[in-house]
């Protein structure tokens, strides 16, 4: 059998600086711990809400809640986390006051799919900290996607798998089973620049904006239409399973302002959602934009800000801004 690369070796090939490998190691040991808690399901009574919701007014999950303080606890253990900041926490908690990295998250995304076992996964980004004076200060967390230093997700599917940047390509590791190793198992996962798949939730669709009604309405057209060609669609409703797909085979991914959360911003949280993912979309060849601009260029305004998402192949986002621009 092939002998695979761990995670460990290729991070110190890839990687120079010791701190950054170990907010990796700590991210890759929190998702190994999810992971196993989502196989044990229904078996462990980890399924289903809690009382609770979060800083969103979003019921939670229990496994929401597990999640987030598996990542908290591996985290703060590292030693080179400043502080730590979640979609399930109104505000950030500080750890290690003069470590060099701040780490924001997702711990589990597409929750609603739990119940029905279906994928979901998790979404973190590292970010560099400030001084440990400053780190009370909520603007640390201000900084745009482009200053990323290390992004990534955990898909929880069929297998499980790491999907990694840092700073050059988007590498994928699967989870070995029999000893909770990941594994490199694909180098420079590649967007191409067209396609014929699109990833959007239907049911908003007369709630849209009149440059994306246009954009669907011309696909769902197909070989007769304006695009010439006719074009699948797939919405599992975990950002992670359909950004994964477009990594692995191509498409577009679409959640656009709808009326429903104008006065929201949009339904995807940029810290922990658009930027990670559209990083590493970016890195691999695709593009991200909110449909007027590229999101990893946006400065955020606060750390929950949702953010009108369109990612994927090159050239249909490139459309989708021509389309926004004569709007
Ligand atoms: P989360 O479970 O972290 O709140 O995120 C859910 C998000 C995202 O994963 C997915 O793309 C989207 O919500 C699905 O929204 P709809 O249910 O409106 O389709
Ligand atoms: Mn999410
Ligand atoms: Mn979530």
């Amino acid at each position: 059998m092939m002998k695979h690369t761990g995670l460990s070796v290729f991070l110190q090939r890839q990687v120079q600086d010791q701190a950054l490998i170990k907010v990796l190691e700590a991210l890759a040991r929190s998702c190994v711990r999810i992971s196993t808690s989502l196989r044990q399901g229904a078996l462990a009574d980890v399924l289903g809400a809690l009382e609770s919701e979060n800083v969103q007014g979003e019921t939670q999950k229990k496994l929401d809640v597990l999640s987030n303080d598996m990542l908290l606890h591996e985290l703060a253990a590292c030693g080179a986390v400043a502080a730590m900041a979640s979609e399930e926490m109104e505000d950030p908690v500080l750890a290690e006051g003069n470590a060099p990295y701040l780490v924001v998250f997702d711990p589990l995304d597409g929750s609603s799919n739990i119940d029905v076992n279906v994928s979901v996964g998790t979404i973190f980004s590292v970010l560099l900290a400030p001084k440990a004076s400053e780190l009370t200060d909520p603007c640390v967390w201000l900084q745009p996607g482009r200053m990323q230093v290390a992004a990534g997700y955990a898909i929880y599917g069929p297998a499980t798998q790491l999907i990694l940047c840092v700073g050059k390509g988007v590498h994928q590791f699967s989870l070995d089973p029999l000893n909770c190793q990941f594994v490199l198992t694909q180098e420079s996962m590649q967007i191409p620049q067209t396609t014929a798949e699109f990833s959007i939730n239907m049911s908003n669709q007369r709630m849209w904006e009149p440059p994306v009604q246009k954009y669907i309405d011309e696909l769902l057209q197909g070989k007769e239409g304006p695009r010439g060609k006719n074009y699948n669609m797939r919405w599992v409703a975990s950002m992670v399973a359909d950004v994964h797909r477009i990594l692995t085979r191509g498409g577009v991914f679409l959640y656009p302002l709808d009326e429903r959360i104008r006065v929201q911003g949009g339904k995807l949280r940029l810290m922990y959602e658009a930027n990670p993912m559209g990083w590493l979309v970016e890195q691999a060849g695709g593009r991200v934009s909110t449909g007027h601009t590229c999101i990893l260029d946006m400065r955020p305004e606060r750390l929950h800000q949702r953010v009108p998402v369109m990612l994927g192949a090159a050239e249909e986002i490139s459309y989708l801004e021509h389309l926004h621009q004569k709007d």
